[in-house]
């Protein structure tokens, strides 16, 4: 097991009708006067914005709302967020919705309490340790954004769509999980963000790093009870055990805990953010191209690791190390296909995928060499998306 540091501040607050709790939470972290992020509609049809902002109002913060912000999201609307920001004096973010209204809220906080362009923190030219304090009502288990220091933006001259990785400074203040918010997702949405959650898992199990049987098995565990549970919140949308063990297997997959301690891979998001930054999928649909794909070359090329994903994730009982890696890739591809998702670009809906294109702002974006279990160069990355063919 390698050093680390771990820090992830977040308080949660899980169960029904706990959205009833954000002005007091938002109190109790000072702020007074906060911006009210949310997406395209959802949490205005269900009536959950109106019972937020009446909390708000309960506990005395004011509120200014900024609606409208779209899946993927630009950098566009984080500029006009900190003009808001500014011009109003506002002391703190609640985002009400999924990754992209997070990530949003992240962006602004940050870049709000800087002088110069916030896309600096997103190339990489600064490192991001102050933000205006951001608290999430989260109505979507995905991205995992309600307990991570990340925020994904992406920016409209040359889509390049960056994940912008902090320690602490950009993890929400509090993040209330209400499992009923999630029975309106459409199943598509449901599926979506399971094979985000998985794959959340899954970039910190394929390692290198050797001795590592308590995040191994944490992650092993979390992986097969994702499997177990899914098929319910798909049959019945308001089956309010199965979504609430969706919920928090959700933020467990990315709050950090699972990756203690090892090398971190990464490569199937990398080579998703391409897919959705340029033909604008949804990211955890996108993954489910990815990541059988990236298991199948590794079969080929480092099988230990997927070996034993597959015997302990899917029971596989081949001994051969590239023969259960073949079996497990499989497994998950079947898998994902029985939630209904996409297994290839077609079925993603991209008929004729510019690979040398993803390729090409791939290594424009995360260099020459990717990822932390296998490095991969240009013709292994042109193999994997040839895979997903
Ligand atoms: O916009 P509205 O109308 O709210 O509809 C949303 C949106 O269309 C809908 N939705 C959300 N909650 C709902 C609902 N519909 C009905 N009932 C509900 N309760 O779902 C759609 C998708 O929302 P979005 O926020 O985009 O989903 P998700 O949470 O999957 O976030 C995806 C974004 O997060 C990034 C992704 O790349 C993508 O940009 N990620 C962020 C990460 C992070 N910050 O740590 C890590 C991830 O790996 C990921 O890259
Ligand atoms: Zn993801």
């Amino acid at each position: 097991m390698n050093n680390f540091s771990y820090y992830a501040p977040t308080r949660y607050i899980f169960g029904k009708d706990t959205e009833k709790e954000t002005g007091r939470l938002a109190s109790e972290n000072g702020m007074k006067k906060v911006l009210l992020t949310y997406g395209g509609g959802s949490v205005v049809r269900s009536g959950l914005l109106d019972r937020v902002k009446e909390s708000l109002k309960n506990a005395g913060i004011e509120f200014i709302e900024f609606g409208g912000i779209k899946p993927n999201p630009t950098d566009d609307r984080v500029y006009e967020g900190i003009d808001v920001v500014r011009e109003n004096n506002i002391d703190g973010l609640i985002a009400v919705g999924g990754g992209s209204v997070i990530d949003t809220a992240k962006a602004i906080a940050l870049g709000a309490l800087y002088d110069g362009d916030f896309w600096d923190f997103y190339a990489g030219k600064l490192v991001a340790e102050r933000a205006l304090p951001v608290g999430v009502v989260l109505t979507i288990p995905a991205a995992g954004s309600e307990g991570s220091g990340n925020s994904v933006i992406t920016k409209l001259d040359g889509l390049h769509k960056i994940s912008l990785r902090t320690d602490s400074a950009l993890r929400p203040r509090f993040a209330i999980l209400n499992p009923v918010l999630t029975f309106t997702l459409p199943a598509f949405q449901t599926a979506s963000g399971i094979a985000d959650m998985m794959a959340h898992i899954m970039e910190r199990y394929f390692s290198p790093t050797e001795d590592v049987q308590v995040t191994d098995h944490l992650c092993q565990g979390l992986l097969r009870a994702i499997i177990d549970v899914a098929p319910r919140v798909i049959k019945n949308p308001e089956d309010y055990q199965a979504r609430a063990n969706i919920m928090w297997a959700g933020t467990m997959a990315h709050n950090g805990i699972c990756g203690c301690g090892r090398v971190e891979d990464w490569v199937s998001h990398f080579m998703e953010h391409e897919i959705s930054a340029v033909y604008g999928v949804t990211h955890g649909a996108g993954l489910t191209v990815v990541y059988p794909a990236f298991l199948m070359f590794m079969a080929t090329h480092s099988p230990s690791k997927p070996a034993q994903f597959a015997r302990t994730v899917f029971n596989i009982t081949e001994t051969d190390d590239a023969v259960a890696a073949r079996k497990g890739a499989e497994a998950l591809r079947k898998f994902f296909g029985s939630l209904g998702l996409p297994l290839t670009f077609a079925q993603l809906g991209i008929e004729n995928p510019d690979i040398s294109l993803l390729v090409d702002k791939l290594i424009e974006n995360k260099g020459e060499i990717i990822g932390g279990y296998y490095r991969l160069n240009r013709a292994d990355m042109t193999a994997i998306y040839e895979l997903m063919k």
